[in-house]
């Protein structure tokens, strides 16, 4: 499917154009589906303090809640790399806070290699807002 098809794939690789990344050169572009049908897209931006960096899936993410939005349906990412890019632990964390388990996940290549995940998968046994409601 090309890019202009897929809606969550063409903002995925728009963002990416403009993510900040002159440290790793690892350019990455993120886009969220939320509950109302929006797309969300967000790109990594690092910083010469390294750990200061954000991920592309957490700026995504931020543009939803940014737009009063809290639950996504599915997401898609992209980056240059001989894999579908998998997502680090912490987006893993993030995505699983504002999606159901069974939300599908995309994970691309540049090159068009695909591959589909949810975000029960992707992190499995997660720490959740369920267990913050015990007293
Ligand atoms: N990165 C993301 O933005 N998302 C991922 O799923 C994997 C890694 C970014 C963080 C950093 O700017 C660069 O890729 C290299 O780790």
């Amino acid at each position: 499917m090309s890019s202009t098809a897929d809606p969550m794939k063409a903002a995925a690789v728009a963002v990416r154009e403009n993510a900040y990344a002159p440290y790793s050169k690892f350019k990455v572009g993120a886009a969220v589906r939320s509950a109302s049908g929006a797309i969300y897209a967000g790109c990594n931006v690092e910083n010469a303090a390294y750990p200061e960096g954000t991920c592309a899936e957490a700026g995504a993410i931020a543009a939803m809640v940014a737009a009063g939005e809290t639950e996504l349906v599915e997401a898609f990412v992209i980056a240059d790399c001989p894999a579908p890019v998998p997502p680090c632990g912490g987006c893993r964390q993030k995505l699983a806070e504002f999606a159901k388990a069974d939300v599908k996940i995309t994970l691309a290549t540049t090159d068009g290699v695909t591959s589909e995940t949810t975000v029960g998968d992707l992190l499995p046994g997660s720490f959740g807002a369920d267990f913050l409601d015990q007293n």
